[in-house]
């Protein structure tokens, strides 16, 4: 027998949380009209102390466009920026308690490691043994001491990205800001770096926005990820409840796989209805033996991922992609496939997730 699941995960896509007072970072209806268009839209986040949030969402969403207004490089046109409390909207990034790394890091080639480091220091004033020994300091933090003589265009790609890392905690930041700081790195060098940025960011307990792309870098090292589309944030979850409670087809979709049927779910099969029916693949179980409340599924594609296989089943009129690991079926094989849990949106908002009960 087939129960339906308590419709109860449904919320609003966008809500405008309470401007409640953080100690971390805070944007209050921010808006940035670009060559006659709305690029941010009364975007509201609130980031706690401590806390790294990723801004994630495709290619011209506004993802830079609000890093560099909460940097201080771009006035808002409407909205406020709040930093541990404090009103910095109308302040310069000099004044603010923030420091960004740039994606194409913006070292100076011709300065060595440590006077590159010591840059931003040396532009406030800073007395020069107190530079000396911050800049010693942050350069142990981040590995780099050996290469303190160094000139950036002599050291790796992923040195140098330290390098641009250290320029930023130099500053003691209370707000840590990255522009896709790790698109510039091969895959391996990727996902080394990035555990290293989240360690050194958790040590330090330092608030930090990363602005990337790369679903997978900001389900891996964020508390929080703000999926934007079109100048708004579609969803603000952690990435277990992103992954799990999409609360838009948008985020469902952009967020790992999602099979996608028009039409309605009667617990065991998508029949005729007006909704849209999402299903992850791990939920599309494919067996070659009959079970409960399996429905005759045929293999029609077969898509080898190392670890796991993506199966692709004809059940009834549609066609599932299923994740499966150990051996593969064959192309054409006639077996049974379940849909275990279905994502139910209307008018591209979840209505709620269904799951099937008998297992
Ligand atoms: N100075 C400008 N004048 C007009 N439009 C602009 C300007 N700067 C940015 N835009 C537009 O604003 C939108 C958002 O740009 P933004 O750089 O913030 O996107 P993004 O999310 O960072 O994208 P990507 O992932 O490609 O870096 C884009 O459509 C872009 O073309
Ligand atoms: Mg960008």
């Amino acid at each position: 027998m087939i129960t339906l699941s308590d419709p109860a995960v449904s919320s609003p896509p966008v809500d405008p949380a309470p401007a409640q007072a953080t100690d971390g970072l805070q944007l209050r209806s921010l808006t940035k009209v670009l060559g006659g268009r709305r690029i941010i839209d009364s975007l509201d986040l609130t980031v706690e102390r401590g806390e790294l949030v990723s801004l994630l969402g495709p290619s011209g969403c506004g993802k830079t466009t609000t890093l560099r207004m909460i940097a201080g490089f771009l006035t808002p046109d409407d909205g406020d920026i709040l930093m541990a409390g404090r009103d910095v909207t109308r302040l310069g990034p000099d004044r603010r308690p923030s420091a960004m790394v740039f994606q194409n890091y913006a070292l100076w080639p011709h300065m060595t490691v440590m006077k590159n480091v010591a840059y931003p220091l040396r532009v406030r004033r800073r007395p020069r043994a107190e530079v000396a020994q911050r800049v010693e300091v942050v350069l142990e933090l981040v590995n780099l001491l050996h290469h303190k003589d160094s000139r950036p265009p002599r050291i790796s790609g992923g040195e140098q990205q330290r390098v641009a890392l250290a320029r930023a905690l130099v500053q003691e930041p209370e707000v840590l800001l990255l522009d896709e700081p790790l698109s510039n790195l091969d895959a391996q060098l990727r996902v080394k770096v990035r555990e290293e940025i989240r360690e050194l960011q958790q040590r330090l307990g330092i608030t930090t926005v990363i602005v990337t792309h790369d679903q997978e870098e900001a389900m891996s090292i964020s508390d929080r990820v703000a999926v934007m589309n079109a100048g708004r944030i579609e969803q603000f979850s952690t990435p277990v409840e992103l992954y799990r409670h999409p609360e838009t087809e948008f985020v469902g979709t952009f967020i790992g796989t999602l099979n996608r049927v028009e039409g309605a779910f009667d617990g065991e099969r998508v029949v005729a209805g007006d909704g849209v029916v999402g299903v992850r693949p791990e939920d599309v179980v494919y067996s070659a033996q009959p079970r409960a409340g399996a429905v005759p599924a045929v293999v029609e594609r077969v898509v080898p991922h190392g670890h796991f296989h993506e199966v692709r089943v004809r059940r009834d009129d549609v066609t599932l992609s299923a994740f499966v690991s150990g051996s593969a079926p064959a192309v054409g094989e006639a077996g049974f496939a379940t849909i275990d849990a279905a994502l139910i949106y209307r008018d591209g908002r979840l209505v709620r997730r269904v799951e099937r009960a008998v297992r």
